[in-house]
């Protein structure tokens, strides 16, 4: 080779500078995530071992009817309660068991998530208490139906959507999400948490239930978009309608600190829901609000993108952490991310992994001292309950995150 050669000279700077680019590029996808997620989730599977092993009394039983709900920052053992209409956070357990299976194959944990799964049945068969029977049945059933395609578990749960739909009131244009505060609210209550039930409704309707589900989801997500939200796109825990004329009254909070407040939990599920809304409906008009709920949450995160329980608690930054709302809003930016090709998504993508990167640091990481995966959520603030303890929905929406980002890293479909 003649190195003299002009053109030779050009091709070796050429080689240079694309090895360069090559070695610089690869350096940044490596450092997209320093989070090692087959290590997370094998964290989670010891951890749901350790549970399985706590659950069963000296004779090694189970009572598949006892669902573990928190455990207090004081404490290492979980408080269970029994699966009920209205003890909200039943389906989060089986739905851990499942993503659990998803990672492992282990057959005995999805025997565990199969005998978990079968103690929420009833729901199928029981009136409406409220809306929570979609993160009660879908967390559960639907995991459940995503991995095995029993046909039971199907049935379970479009006889359940058809439950939730019974708290819908055309006259308002969205479901009552508790029948029983109509009168301490002073009208048809709907709350944010709701916008997550809408995924059983938009599931069922396309899996052959009713297509009237999917239209009173979409007829709730356009009336707590035009309602429930500030003009800045903070929105309320609670927003109350006239039951007769749907005629908007007022917004209210319940777990937030103030009327005003952006409750970061209340935030999460707007984010995750406006997420799913559209892409249950490709329509643009609910990915451009979800970047527009996600845009005010972010800003003002701390450091560590885990928020304080409250964006407007006084006391920051001597307030609890609510680490649940961390992994619901990284669970959702995965999939936000996917739908916006470019920069935004890009950085919902990294704001995720941010998230996920922090929430599995030793600062939350519940590790040896209690079977939980996380510690620092917060349940009820203005209730005094479950403040800065570890919260079954908080792990539920962690293995999610992480499960999602495990496909995404190896090129699949995050909803497979
Ligand atoms: N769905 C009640 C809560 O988020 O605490």
């Amino acid at each position: 080779m003649n190195f003299n050669d002009m053109k030779t000279k050009g091709l070796i700077l050429l080689a240079v500078c694309c090895l360069t680019g090559l070695f610089f590029a690869c350096r940044t996808s490596r450092q997209t995530t320093t989070i090692n997620v087959n290590k997370a989730l094998a964290y989670c599977d010891t951890q749901v071992s350790r549970t399985l092993s706590e659950l069963r009394d000296s004779d090694g039983m189970i009572d598949y009817s006892m669902m573990p709900r928190n455990i207090m920052d004081s404490l290492d053992t979980w408080h269970c309660r029994k699966a009920a209409a209205d003890e909200w956070c039943g389906g989060f357990w089986p739905g851990i068991l499942w993503y659990t299976y998803e990672y492992t194959q282990d057959p005995s944990v999805r025997v565990e998530a199969e005998r978990f799964t079968d103690a929420l049945h009833f729901l199928s068969s029981t009136p409406a208490y409220d809306h929570d029977l979609g993160f009660l049945v879908f967390c559960s059933y639907g995991n459940g139906y995503r991995l095995t395609r029993n046909p039971e578990y199907k049935q379970v749960i479009l006889d359940t959507a058809d439950t939730l739909a019974t708290l819908y009131r055309p006259q308002v244009g969205a479901l009552l999400s508790w029948p029983r505060h109509i009168e301490d609210y002073g009208g048809h209550n709907v709350i944010m948490d709701n916008m997550i039930n809408l995924e059983m409704l938009f599931w069922a309707a396309k899996n052959g239930g009713n297509p009237y589900l999917a239209d009173i989801a979409v007829a709730h997500a356009d009336k707590t978009m035009d309602y429930h939200f500030q003009p800045n796109y903070m929105c309320a825990h609670v927003a109350v309608y006239d039951t007769l004329t749907g005629d908007f009254i007022k917004r209210v909070t319940h777990q937030g600190y103030s009327d005003e407040s952006m409750w970061a939990r209340g935030q999460a599920w707007a984010i995750y829901g406006y997420t799913v809304v559209y892409r249950e409906t490709k329509d643009n008009k609910y990915l451009d609000f979800a970047q527009k709920v996600t845009d005010v949450y972010l800003k003002d995160l701390p450091r560590d993108y885990v928020p304080y329980w409250d964006f407007q608690a006084p006391f920051i930054p001597n307030e609890p952490r609510d680490a649940s709302a961390a992994c619901v809003v990284a669970s959702a930016l995965l999939e936000l991310s996917t739908y916006l090709p470019g920069e935004k998504g890009k950085g919902y993508k990294k704001a995720a992994i941010k998230m996920i990167e922090n929430l599995s640091s030793d600062e939350y990481l519940s590790g040896k001292s209690k079977p939980s995966f996380l510690l620092h959520s917060t349940g009820h603030w203005p209730n005094g309950s479950e403040i800065d303890a570890s919260i079954i929905y908080a792990d539920y929406y962690y293995i999610e995150a992480l499960t999602r980002l495990k496909k995404l890293e190896e090129g699949k479909s995050l909803l497979i």
